[in-house]
Order: structure tokens, then sequence, then C-alpha cells
């Protein structure tokens, strides 16, 4: 199958990407990603102006069926310099995805600018949605505020840029998101991030999974599959064409890939399947694929992208 995808200036030839979450922080880890089989980029993790620890220990979990997982991690990265010297570095095999943070919309501005100022000229991808940090909300679930930052932001930068969203649950948010995204040059909109503030008990102990928050944080893996290719699907239908979507959210085998192509997906992201199976989940996750292409008779992409039936 030829894979080929393009989103901006970057031409992609496998489907796979890693998602912004919790194995993509260190040069190390990166590299991994960028050496295994049928990964079309490598997406850093979300970056600070600074190096930041992120919450205590424990804060990620997986459940004992291995598809699962919570975490609420906080964001903890090695700060925006870093990440721009791994991105710029010149022998990188894959294509790069910057993810850029920020606590405040004053940083968030100041990480974009940097970003623009600087000799990196790849896709970058702005995290509106993480629910880790505790005290912060949800940016992307507070819609004016994601358009002034929408606004300001793209009154300087020129380069490619996505946005990462958290997932939504009623057809008139997808409405008014989709209005406000519409108006910015956007390469493309990631969908989902982690489901926010679920709530995870060890039958063992009694007691939450996570110190963070309490035992609060972000759901992924199988659980979320239902909510990401609803997310995908209403957003594709409401998105101008030209705005691409990665599709993010319960991805553990090839049937799901398929289902995140069929609502609308360009690329899909994967998060706790990797950190469950590390890197080799993309070359497995691509066979799989494969095998439904072949049964189905599928030769190209295009009959499978957005070609969701309804009744
Ligand atoms: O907690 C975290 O670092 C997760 C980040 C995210 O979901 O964007």
């Amino acid at each position: 199958m030829d894979y080929t995808t393009k989103i901006a200036n970057t031409t992609f030839d496998h489907l796979f990407i890693n998602a912004a979450g919790v194995y993509c922080q260190t040069a190390e880890q990166l590299d991994q990603i960028q050496e295994a089989e049928a990964v079309a980029a490598v997406m850093t993790k979300s970056a600070t102006a600074e190096l930041r620890l992120g919450n205590q220990e424990p804060r990620y979990a997986a459940f004992p069926d291995q598809h699962n997982t919570i975490n609420s991690m906080g964001l903890p990265n090695l700060g925006l310099d870093y990440y721009l010297n791994y991105v710029l570095k010149s022998h990188l095999k894959r294509p790069t995805i910057f993810s850029v943070v920020g606590l405040s919309q004053t940083e968030i501005v100041a990480n974009l600018k940097k970003l623009q100022a600087s000799n990196y000229t790849g896709l970058a991808e702005l995290n509106l949605s993480c629910p880790n940090v505790p005290g912060e909300p949800q940016i992307a679930y507070d819609f004016q505020t994601t358009d002034e930052i929408l606004k300001q932001v793209f009154a300087f930068y020129d380069k490619p840029l996505g946005i990462k969203l958290p997932p939504y649950f009623d057809l008139a948010h997808f409405d008014q998101i989709a209005k406000i995204l519409n108006r910015y040059p956007l390469a493309y909109v990631n969908s989902i991030n982690s489901v926010g503030n679920g709530l995870v008990i060890d039958p063992k102990t009694d007691k939450v999974v996570m110190r963070p928050k309490d035992g609060f944080g972000g759901l992924g893996g199988a659980q979320i599959k239902a909510t990401a290719l609803a997310n995908v699907r209403a957003l594709r239908l409401r998105l101008r064409p030209e705005i691409k979507m990665i599709g993010t959210g319960g991805v553990t085998c090839g049937r799901d890939v398929f289902d995140h192509l069929l609502c609308g997906a360009d690329l899909v992201s994967v998060g706790s399947q990797l950190a469950i199976e590390g890197p080799t989940v993309f070359a497995r996750l691509e066979k799989e694929l494969e095998a439904i292409f072949t049964e189905k008779q599928i030769t190209s992409l295009d009959q499978v992208c957005g070609k969701l039936k309804i009744f």
C-alpha cells in the first residue's frame, strides 16, 4: 500500500506517529521511535519554556488488560531548547512534529515566537488540551480563550501549525470549536488528547492508582476509542477540507487504525499502546492494517479515508 500523505510542507510515507504523551520525553525515546518501522514522524513531548519535572510519582498506570492507561504526568519535559536542538539535528530519519505547550497565554505565545525565530521549518503542534496540570484548566474547553490564543499566534506565526484538542461530548461544542478553528490557517487538528479526569481504583488496596490530583487523570487506550472516533468524525465533517486530521485515541490494533481512517484521519497517533508495548507497536499495527486491506481488496487510502458509511 502506498501510504504517502502530505500535511503542509511535510510528506509522510507511513501512517503512524507517537502521541505527545508518556513515551517521547528524552532524545533516547525519540530516537527509538524514529528508528522503528512504519513510523511516519516523531512527535516531541509538549515543551514548556523551561525544563519541568511534572507531577509526583506514581503518575502513570497501565491496566492489567494491557490495552488501557491512566496518566497524570503533568507535562514533564526537558524544555523548549532541548527539543529544538533535537529536531534541528541533521541525521534524523523521519520528519518531526514539535509539540508546544504553555502554562499561560503569555508562555504559549513566547514559545511559538521562539519557534518562529528558529531555523525549524517543520510542523509544530500547539497542545491546548493537557488535563494533568494541577489548578490549570484544559484551555480548549474555553472557546473564547482558544480563539484569542489562535488570533495572537497567527498574527506572527507563519510556519505550519496544528492543534491538539481535548475530547468534546456535545454536538454543539463540535460546532463551536470548528467555527473557531476554520478561521485560522491551521495545518491540521489532532483529536483527541486523553479523556480528562478519570479515576482508577486498585482492588487490592482500595486506593487510587496515582498520587497527583488525588488519583484523577487522563484516560487512554481501548476505553476511549468510541470517543476518539466520534471526535475525528464530527470534526472532519465540520472543518475546512484543507485542515488535515490526526486521529488519536483507542488504537490498539489494525482495526482501530482502519476505523480512524474511515472517520477521516490522515495520520493516526498512538499513545497508550506505545507506552505499553514500545516502538515495535507501529510495525504490528501496519501489518494488521495491511491484512484488513487485503481482505477487503482495498488498494488505495482514498478508498477508506473519510468513507464511513451511515444508514
Ligand atoms: O500530563 C501530561 O504530560 C500529558 C500531556 C497531555 O496529555 O497533553
